[in-house]
């Protein structure tokens, strides 16, 4: 399958991300609230999911999908719904947010009344690989989150959701493992870990904990009992150069990964959103 229509989505958020312009004449706009282990991110859309507008930040509020700081969490999202008001002149007011697959209604609850604490009405409440898959279209495959915390694993069949699953793994541990490895505390081998000069070196230390996803996400496949054509890579961590050599070794399956994977999820969830 090709991500053409989903590369192309992506690199206009990314634009309109570091773009300053305000927005004259939005109409309806759409919002999404991504609340992950890593980052929040907003994402705002137009009524016919393009995009107008996004912000991030790096925030330790969410663990393993569940809410540990809840003030931050409230904190964090008012302060990016602020910094997008500013900069674009829009009045965010409604917003859709997602949770983990397979997670129950404690997540569910909690997720909405950071949303609702931040001041915006939720408009919905989707699961994170549905999300995605709002931007991907994947009909028969895999879509893999490798995010910050967690890594999802849902099978998709004629565009249906048939099997998820949910794992503690994802990038804090592979930050987690350079630090050990270089002595340094968790925010110094973050910065490592995402510094393109440093690459090769990420990658050698990094490389048995993604071969240890690679497995994890072939017995789930294995599990969920239907042909997997192909998995689809999403989540932060599958920015990571190499990844896909690694899963595609191991899975022995195609692997594709959409222009910047870190974004796809909070895209998904702005366009499960309603005006
Ligand atoms: N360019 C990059 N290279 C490598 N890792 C990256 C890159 N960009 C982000 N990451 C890592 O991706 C992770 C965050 O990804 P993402 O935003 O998908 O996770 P999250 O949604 O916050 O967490 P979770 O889904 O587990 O709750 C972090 O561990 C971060 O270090
Ligand atoms: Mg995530």
């Amino acid at each position: 399958m090709v991500l053409t229509g989903a590369d192309i989505l992506i690199g206009r958020l990314e634009e309109r991300m570091v773009e300053k312009a305000r927005i004259v004449e939005p109409g309806r706009i759409k919002v999404g609230v991504d609340l992950g282990t890593a980052y929040l991110v907003v994402t705002v859309l137009d009524e016919k999911d393009q995009p107008l507008a996004g912000a991030m930040t790096f925030a330790q509020v969410v663990r393993d999908g569940i809410v540990v700081d809840y003030w931050g969490a409230v904190e964090g999202v008012r302060a990016l719904k602020e910094e997008i008001e500013r900069k674009t002149g829009l009045q965010l007011r409604r917003a859709a947010t997602a949770i983990p697959p397979g997670t129950g209604e404690a997540t569910h609850k909690s997720h909405a009344y950071v949303v609702e604490t931040a001041g915006l009405e939720v408009t919905a409440v989707v699961d994170e690989p549905t999300a995605a898959n709002r931007v991907l279209g994947v009909d028969n495959g895999a879509v893999v989150d490798i995010g910050g915390g967690t890594t999802g694993v849902a099978v998709f069949s004629g565009g249906e959701v048939v099997y998820v699953a949910d794992e503690p793994t994802g990038g804090t541990h592979i930050t987690l493992v350079l630090a050990g490895r270089y002595g340094l505390s968790f925010l110094e081998a973050e910065k490592m870990k995402l510094d393109p000069g440093r690459r090769r070196e990420v990658l050698a230390a990094a490389g048995p904990v993604i071969e240890k996803m690679g497995t994890i996400v072939r017995e789930h496949l294995r599990r969920a009992g239907t042909t997997v054509e192909a998995v689809y890579l999403v989540g932060g961590t599958s920015c990571l150069e190499g990844v896909e050599d690694i899963i595609a070794r191991v899975t022995g399956l195609p692997v594709y990964k959409p222009r910047n994977p870190l974004l796809v999820t909070p895209l998904g969830i702005a366009m499960c959103s309603r005006p």
